[in-house]
């Protein structure tokens, strides 16, 4: 039957496309949501799924890809399905290994160095990660047209800092090292993983991709003149080499989301880049960046520990942030991934509250 899926064309029709309308600057009937790591651990079922199955078995498997995928959506009234993935999956088509460990996350055996910078395999990287397009593929079809999928990948800096720190960074005190001490071998770098970046999003587009989100998750430890002179020419190869190659491709260009978490101090370089949609954190006060960007549609930024108060509290704290970011160009989601013991209640409260509003 997979198989099957995975040869078909022609995907179901749309019955919900309102998380594309607030990214094109239209107004939806009601105000669009979904929720970072939407399909992680605080799911009973995704525990369940895991208790099974390893973490990268699950991206690496399109049928249960597809499944973890699927899991919120069948629970609660979201508008926007995530792939599911991981940002590590290029480190390991470029020959690193990578673990899930339990109440750690992500470690890498071997952390990049300037001696096995040159053992990284960039040949036909996006060849090895062709499961993501049928798992993207495979659950277009088994979404009915219900909500849009997502795409994603990390930003080159965010997949540097994973790569040579080894894990979740603390300062990323050693990738810091290599932009300041390294600077051809990082360029170098960054260059190659932003052309792996484009050919594998246009993949994931050209796969069943609705919308694409670019994840930089480590914005927080580049100054913004650091982040101007490397990462400001990274994000717009990125943003428009995904659409001119689509247009060559005669494949229709979708919205991209950029994410920075802690960014606010650099939001103005992925705007100017072209990014359709500006993801924030819970830090970030959305006036700031409305006051000089009207036009831009801004995604955030519940604070994910909102997510432990009380049912009346909760609802406050989601009307308060809704009043900060007015109703046009909008997409709810939280200011971060939701945590792992996030009470499954909240997560009913926080999608109802917000589509109860219009
Ligand atoms: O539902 C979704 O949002 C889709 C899937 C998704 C995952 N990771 C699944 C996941 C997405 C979009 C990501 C992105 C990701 N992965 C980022 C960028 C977002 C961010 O948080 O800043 C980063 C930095 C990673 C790397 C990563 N993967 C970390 C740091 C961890 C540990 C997190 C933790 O809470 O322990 C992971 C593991 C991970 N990725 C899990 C899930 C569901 C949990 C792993 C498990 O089941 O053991």
């Amino acid at each position: 039957q997979v198989q099957e899926f995975l040869a078909k064309q022609d995907f179901p029709p749309m019955k919900n496309t309102r998380i594309l309308q607030a990214a094109r600057g239209e107004i939806p009937d009601k105000l669009p949501i979904w929720i970072m790591r939407q399909a992680g651990r605080y799911l009973p079922e995704f525990q369940a799924l895991r208790k099974e199955h390893s973490f990268f078995k699950i991206c690496q498997t399109p049928k249960l890809a597809c499944e973890a995928t699927l899991l919120p959506i069948r629970r609660y009234d979201l508008d926007a399905a995530i792939i599911f993935s991981d940002i590590l999956v290029i480190p390991q088509a470029l020959g690193m290994e990578v673990l899930m460990v339990p109440e750690k996350g992500p470690v890498f055996t071997s952390p990049l160095t300037l001696e096995t910078y040159n053992t990284l395999t960039w040949e036909n990287a996006v060849n090895r990660l062709s499961y993501v397009g049928d798992a993207i593929r495979l659950t277009r079809h088994q979404l009915e047209g219900r909500v849009p999928l997502l795409g994603f990948s990390a930003a080159p800096w965010t997949l540097m800092v994973y790569m040579i720190e080894g894990g979740s960074p603390k300062a990323a005190m050693h990738a810091r090292k290599w932009l300041y001490a390294e600077e051809a071998t990082t360029i170098d770098f960054l260059q190659k993983l932003a052309d792996v970046i484009v050919d594998y999003l246009v993949m994931q587009v050209k796969s069943g991709a609705q919308m694409l989100q670019l994840f930089e998750s480590c914005a927080e430890f580049l100054n913004v003149e650091m982040y101007e002179k490397l990462m400001a020419p990274m994000l717009k190869k990125i943003r428009e080499g995904v659409r001119d190659k689509l247009l060559q491709e005669n494949v229709e260009p979708v919205p991209m989301v950029f994410f920075g978490k802690g960014g606010s101090h650099l939001v103005d370089i992925p705007i100017k880049a072209g990014f359709d949609v500006i993801s924030i954190d819970w830090i970030t006060d959305p006036r700031s960046i409305r006051s000089r960007h009207s036009n831009v549609t801004l995604q955030g930024n519940l604070d994910p520990c909102a997510m432990y108060c009380k049912k009346e509290e909760l609802v406050v704290h989601i009307k308060k942030m809704y009043e900060k970011f007015g109703f046009k160009n909008y997409i709810v989601n939280l200011g971060h991934g939701i945590h792992l013991d996030t009470p499954t209640e909240s997560v009913a409260t926080f999608v109802e509250t917000v589509h109860s509003f219009m």
